[in-house]
């Protein structure tokens, strides 16, 4: 039953069992709500704001964009915006990844990216090609549409919608926390994990298989959790040998969120495709893409039929485009890169200290996106009853202190395990994200002596 706490008004709001203070502006990494309280954004709403909130560059840009030309439709022309954004993406890309669809967000774009697989395969080799299964992982987010949720391996998500989704096959996730193969050591995590990708492709047979896809480093499903570069070497390597396209997952991970321009960048490999959104238009306006390798856009727009089968009225729009380029100029122009790498250093060794409260059993991630993992017993990693409320508890205690975090659950099965993300804008200077930190330490304190 509802416990009717959201604001009774005209919105359909996410939770009803949830509050929803009010925000009113904000300004660099805080949120200012009513009354003028102050809150640092520890998450970026979800690792969207990069930059920080009230960009007044952008705002200008914006309204500049808004009157000279705020829409037109890909399918009959072409606006600077929009050029000039796609040359800056491939100049952050790696490898040959030279040509980008824009859409308006995350989901659209892991769908984008599954039907440029799918249509690669039927250029390529016929309409009688059976490559349409996507391999995904349990413990993965790839959104919440029917096709990206059909990846997505958060049974709490899906459970309800399982009859209307397409049945791709997953496998596990690079979770070493709690992996299933009883690894000591992320290496040997990683080394299984990517061969429970080989296993399940032989399993479902490489002929019924269009691509694999992957997060970097996980974001909501078990934020922070990262494998070491052999997985994606190896997986890599897989892909090519049996003939499967690569999809890297980069909606929360890209654009500088790790303190590189992508996450694939620290495992030096190169994707078939990225999936991309948030950091990229740093939530100035929705945003996604699907960027594609030559090989890719070849063989369907070149050699093939020269026609992607696929759409939508605002993919390319020529404002968001503006404003993701604007984005993207910003971070060149002011060293926000290095920045999140500096600042990434100094978050991880913070994070690290947490380990000083008993309700922390892991914390895990890379640059500016980690995440924390509660549990009530650290030896056995036996987590929370639902009934504790534990992740309840702690956003309330985080917000009282003046901290947002980005709280989930559900890794350690059976709907248990509480966990939050961590990814503040990648501007912030060390007094921030030392402030933020220390809010931060105080709601666990609290969080800890209220359920122990
Ligand atoms: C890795 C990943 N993929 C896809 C999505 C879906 O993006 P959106 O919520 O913009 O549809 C998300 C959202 O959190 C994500 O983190």
């Amino acid at each position: 039953m509802s416990l009717n706490k959201a604001p009774k008004n005209h919105v359909f709001y996410r939770n009803q069992n949830w509050i929803y203070p009010r925000i009113e502006s904000g300004e660099g990494v805080y949120l200012y709500g009513e009354g003028g309280k102050e809150y640092i954004d520890a998450c970026s709403g979800s690792a969207v704001a990069n930059i920080g909130h009230g960009n007044a560059e952008i705002a200008q840009f914006a309204k500049e964009q808004i009157e000279r030309v705020a829409f037109t439709h890909l399918s009959r022309w072409t606006v600077d915006t929009i050029e000039k954004c796609a040359e800056k993406v491939c100049e952050w890309a790696p490898g040959d990844l030279n040509h980008v669809y824009f859409v308006s967000g995350g989901s659209e774009s892991t769908e984008t990216a599954i039907k440029m697989a799918r249509q690669y395969y039927v250029e390529r080799d016929g309409k009688e090609s059976k490559k349409w299964k996507v391999i995904s992982k349990w413990n993965s987010f790839h959104g919440n549409t029917l096709g990206a949720l059909s990846m997505t391996g958060i049974p709490g998500r899906r459970n309800i919608y399982e009859p209307m989704l397409i049945d791709f096959p997953k496998i596990p996730q690079f979770y070493h926390y709690r992996n299933p193969w009883n690894c000591q050591t992320l290496e040997e995590t990683s080394i299984k994990a990517a061969e429970a990708l080989e296993e399940e492709i032989i399993k479902q047979g490489a002929e019924n298989i269009c691509a694999f896809i992957s997060e970097p480093v996980v974001g909501s499903a078990v934020p922070g959790v990262h494998p070491t570069k052999i997985y994606f070497d190896k997986v890599r390597e897989i892909c090519n040998r049996y003939d499967i396209l690569f999809i890297m997952d980069e909606v929360m991970a890209g654009f500088g969120r790790t303190g590189k321009k992508f996450a694939s960048d620290h495992y030096d490999v190169v994707p078939d495709i990225i999936t991309c959104a948030k950091g990229m238009s740093s939530g100035y306006t929705p945003m996604g893409a699907a960027i594609c390798s030559e090989k890719v856009f070849d063989t369907i727009m070149v050699q093939g039929s020269g026609n992607f089968i696929h759409g939508h009225t605002y993919a390319s729009n020529p404002l968001s485009c503006g404003i993701g380029l604007k984005v993207l100029e910003i971070i060149e122009r002011e060293g926000i890169l290095q920045n999140a790498a500096e600042q990434g250093e100094y978050f991880g060794e913070r994070m690290e200290q947490l380990y000083k409260y008993p309700i922390i059993g892991d914390v895990r991630g890379k640059g500016l996106m980690w995440g924390i993992e509660f549990v009530q017993d650290r030896d056995t990693k036996e987590p929370f009853d639902p009934s504790v409320n534990l992740k309840g508890k702690f956003t309330v205690n985080c917000l009282e202190e003046g901290v947002v975090p980005y709280p989930g659950g559900g890794s350690a099965g059976n709907g248990k395990g509480d966990d939050t993300l961590l990814a503040p804008p990648i501007n912030i200077t060390r007094k921030e994200l030392t402030e933020m930190m220390d809010r931060l330490e105080r709601a666990i304190d609290k969080t800890s002596k209220q359920v122990l």
